[in-house]
């Protein structure tokens, strides 16, 4: 999408400015300008053919754990080759001037940690970690096989990349921390995220049920379009820093 300018109203600069608690929701759109393909455009290349519904579940992983190990291989090593882009540096620039700012992100692509982030809540695993199936542990490392996926080292189950799967709970730690987070900002985020995964997507309503200024950026007018928001309509990548500048100079 070519750089343009785009208008922060003046009313959401002042609410910055004086926000102590700032809440950010990231999906898969923050990292789209990174090169990493979200979950609901078409999917990119060899999997073209997979819904990654079929592919991020317990029962795929059931029924064909290679398949699924190297789906996740492939992404993972995606997520090596990329790096973080402009969205995830300016919120990761904000911490500079808010006492508190925390991501809450349903990524698992660990790109807010590389862009400096420092209050991240993965509320849907990292793909960089690995567990096993059967223990739950994270293994650090493990013997690569011929035959994938790999065994865990200890009980010699299957190891499982760890991230949350469809149907999966999400860690509680980590739903409690962002409900924390939401329920006590001055303003609140939803950035690249087309809002269709509970109970991530509800997180929304707690904020604006708490009091808290929403934001939704995002180049579809359509996601999440609620009254009483503040929207950006354009992709993070352009949107945020130009936020960041208008709202602290010289950041
Ligand atoms: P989606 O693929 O559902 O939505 C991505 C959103 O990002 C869409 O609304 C796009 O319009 C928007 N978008 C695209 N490019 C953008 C850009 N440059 N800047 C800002 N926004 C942009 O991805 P998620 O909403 O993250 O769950 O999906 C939520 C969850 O569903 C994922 O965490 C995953 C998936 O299944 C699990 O894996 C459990």
């Amino acid at each position: 999408m070519p750089e343009r300018p785009y208008a922060i109203p003046q009313e959401l600069v002042e609410r910055l400015r004086t926000a102590n608690k700032i809440a950010i929701l990231t999906g898969a759109g923050i990292s789209a300008e990174s090169g990493i393909p979200t979950f609901r455009d078409a999917l990119a290349g060899l999997w073209a053919q997979y819904n990654p519904e079929d592919l991020a579940t317990p029962e795929a992983f059931e029924r064909n754990p290679r398949l699924v190990w190297e789906w996740y291989s492939e992404r993972r090593s995606l997520v090596t080759q990329v790096s973080p882009n402009p969205g995830h540096l300016a919120l990761a620039a904000m911490e500079r001037f808010v006492p508190t700012v925390t991501v809450i992100t349903q990524n698992v692509d660990g790109l807010h940690q590389r862009a400096g982030s420092t209050r991240v809540v993965e509320l849907h695993g990292n793909i960089s970690r690995v567990k096993c199936s059967q223990e739950g542990i994270v293994v650090e490392h493990w013997e690569e096989s011929s035959t994938p996926p790999p065994l865990c080292p200890f009980c010699h189950g299957l190891l499982r990349p760890d991230v949350v799967w469809f149907g999966e709970l999400l860690p509680e730690q980590a739903m409690r921390e962002a409900i924390k987070a939401t329920a006590t900002c001055d303003v609140f985020f939803s950035i690249g995220t087309s809002g269709q995964v509970y109970p991530a997507a509800s997180l929304v309503d707690l904020a604006r049920g708490s009091g808290a200024t929403v934001v939704v950026i995002n180049p579809d007018e359509k996601a999440q379009a609620l009254p009483s928001f503040y929207r950006l309509n354009g992709p993070a990548g352009q949107i945020l820093p130009q936020l960041v500048q208008a709202v602290w100079p010289g950041a």
